[in-house]
């Protein structure tokens, strides 16, 4: 199915800021999480059909410590992948994780789980 990517500077950011000083990101700059536990960034996202959604991640974690975040989908944790080092704050990858979801409207937020805060995060896909 067809996807569509919602930038996190567009989004709701709870303790957290866009920059655009680390290359690589898409749109217009990147949520910069401060570094605690609970800051996030949640998006309102439209889907197509019922089923199984994939909601793809877009990162930078230029530490060597994983920045582990709870992706929830209507305040309903589904997973809590680990958002290990890229190598630099300039190298930025994608993680995905699916979640079981109705046609229309939802939330995603992608909250910090540690006193690290979350990593830098370019973009959602669903
Ligand atoms: C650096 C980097 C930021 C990053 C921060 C962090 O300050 O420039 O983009 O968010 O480290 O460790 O979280
Ligand atoms: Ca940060």
């Amino acid at each position: 199915a067809a996807t569509v990517t919602y930038e996190a500077e567009n989004a709701t950011i709870s303790q957290g800021a866009v920059n655009s000083d680390h290359a690589g990101f898409t749109g217009t700059g990147f949520v910069n999480y401060d570094n605690l536990t609970g800051s996030y960034v949640q998006w309102p996202v439209s889907v197509a059909a019922d089923g199984s959604t994939t909601l793809t991640l877009r990162f930078a974690n230029g530490t060597t410590t994983a920045r582990p975040m709870a992706i929830a989908v209507d305040g309903t944790t589904v997973a809590t992948p680990s958002f290990a080092g890229t190598g630099a704050w300039t190298t930025w990858a994608t993680t995905a994780v699916t979640a079981t979801l109705t046609a229309g409207a939802h939330t995603v937020r992608a909250t910090a789980t540690t006193a690290n805060g979350g990593p830098n995060v370019d973009s959602l896909t669903v």
